[in-house]
């Protein structure tokens, strides 16, 4: 039974794999997710398929409590708060995982080695602060909380002591051996405190890159748990989920510009009460999406940029249509992916793949900005910091350094959103006020709706 528990194990490990590169072209991504579930269904099954499972009744109550709390979420939560969903899922991988290791800790912590007590006290820490972590996390995705930087004098000193002090517990606890439950349900709290203490300064557009770096912290703690119960598909799944986890915080980072300790640390998102006396006096113009049409009469080449808003109004359908009745009337039209547009790593381009949109008309951030400057008409769809100039020329903005979609170098950009209120980062957009910039204000879709009726009526 066991050689057949061990070959099924790799079976599942190899569609682990295969699931991570297929989930990484667009092509091959529903591939991916097949793979990976196939491989999960199949860890299970060989998982309770040991001979040291006497009775499935605790396991058969938890799989109950597990399906009614996942099936909804996976069916019910829209595209949009795809980050806070996988916020709580982070939580609750965590938590098994801290679980997991205390009941090994309480059941046979005296007979541990002192590596077999490292690993564990490793991965305890990882589990129980990356639960707390990221039950703040999906707090501030889901608004429940302040999504501002929570910040105080001291913070990193204050996180740091805690962090250290674990260790040195933990250190104790490995040289003294034997057991001490006081002790380790001290470790625990800390590590649950220290959770809250790293994701209470960090906030705004920073989240996401947040919520990546606590799906490698659960990665590595299924990873250490594996050593700890010798179950090789745990170290290996684990350290995929990791590593994975730890490569998209690092893409995540660029696409922004940032570095990890400045995410981690900076503080960044806070409200800035900066004066901002050019905003007062500026001119901002205004067209209905019926007098807007009458622009694309004289467009050749068109760009879309889809952002966040796109996603909110579930605009990608009617943006497939515009697409078309432009095309029809021989206009070429892109559509301009910024590697953070949205709220999740390739965000419009799920979205776009929905609604049809052919994969060749994406074109990547690097290689559509030279093409701005010869694009008749940029058309915005609620998207707003990754056109934010002032990423290239404003050093006091939070989003200076961080790359951008050059529409301002377009000769005409029109911007679907409902107000002139900021985007995610909290930043003023100076582009709102070009002369070269017309605002359509309203929601996506019901703008998009009457642009595309004008435009065939025209
Ligand atoms: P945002 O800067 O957040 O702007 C989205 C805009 O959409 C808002 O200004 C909003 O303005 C508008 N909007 C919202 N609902 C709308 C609706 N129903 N119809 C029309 N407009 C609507 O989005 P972005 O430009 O896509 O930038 C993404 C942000 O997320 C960046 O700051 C980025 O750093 C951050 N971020 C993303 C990721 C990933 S992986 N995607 C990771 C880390 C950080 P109104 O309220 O006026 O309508």
């Amino acid at each position: 039974m066991e050689n057949i528990i061990q070959f099924v194990y790799i079976a599942s490990a190899s569609l682990f794999i295969l699931s991570l590169k297929w989930m990484s072209e667009v092509k091959t991504s529903r591939w991916g997710n097949w793979a990976g579930t196939a491989g999960m269904a199949l860890a299970i099954l060989a998982t309770l398929l040991k001979p040291e499972i006497h009775s499935f009744l605790w396991i058969a109550i938890g799989i109950v409590i597990g399906a009614s709390i996942g099936t909804p979420m996976a069916m019910l939560m829209p595209m949009t708060a795809v980050p806070q969903r996988t916020a709580l899922s982070h939580a609750f991988g965590a938590l098994a995982a801290g679980i997991v290791g205390s009941a090994e800790y309480f059941l046979h912590g005296a007979n541990l080695s002192m590596p077999q007590l490292i690993v564990l006290c490793v991965e305890v820490l990882l589990g129980f602060l990356t639960f707390t972590g990221s039950l703040l996390a999906f707090g501030k995705l889901q608004e429940i909380i302040p999504t501002r930087p929570i910040l105080y004098p001291g913070r990193n000193l204050v996180s740091l002591s805690v962090f250290v002090f674990s260790l040195f517990l933990i250190a104790y606890l490995v040289i003294k051996g034997g057991s001490h439950p006081f002790l380790f349900g001290f470790i625990v709290c800390l590590s649950l405190l220290f959770g809250i203490l790293l994701v209470l300064p960090i906030g705004g557009a920073d989240m996401p890159t947040v919520i990546s770096i606590l799906n490698a912290y659960a990665g590595l703690s299924s990873s250490f748990m594996g050593f700890l119960l010798n179950n090789k598909l745990l170290i290996i799944a684990g350290a995929l989920d990791g590593s994975s986890g730890l490569i998209l915080s690092i893409q995540m980072c660029k696409a922004m510009n940032r570095s990890f300790t400045n995410v981690l640390f900076g503080g960044v998102g806070q409200i800035l009460e900066v004066a901002d006396p050019s905003r007062d006096g500026k001119i901002v113009k205004s067209l209905s999406p019926r007098e807007a049409s009458i622009l694309f009469e004289a467009a050749k080449k068109v760009v879309v940029v889809p952002g966040y808003g796109m996603a909110a109004a579930q605009a990608q359908h009617v943006v497939k249509e515009l697409t078309d009745v432009l095309e029809n009337r021989n206009i070429e039209v892109k559509f301009a992916i910024h590697p953070v547009a949205g709220r999740m790593p390739g965000h419009m381009n799920v979205l776009l793949a929905e609604a049809d949109v052919p994969y060749d008309k994406l074109v990547e951030m690097e290689e559509i900005n030279p093409l701005f400057p010869e694009t008749d008409i940029v058309l915005v769809v609620g998207a707003n910091d990754i056109t934010n100039p002032a990423a290239r020329k404003n050093p006091g903005s939070p989003l200076y350094g961080m790359p951008i979609l050059d529409v301002d170098k377009a000769k005409q950009i029109l911007f679907i959103k409902r107000s002139m209120s900021t985007g995610f980062a909290g930043i003023d957009n100076d582009l709102f006020y070009s002369p070269k910039t017309i605002m359509l204000f309203g929601d996506a879709k019901k703008v998009l709706n009457e642009l595309v009726i004008s435009i065939n009526s025209n």
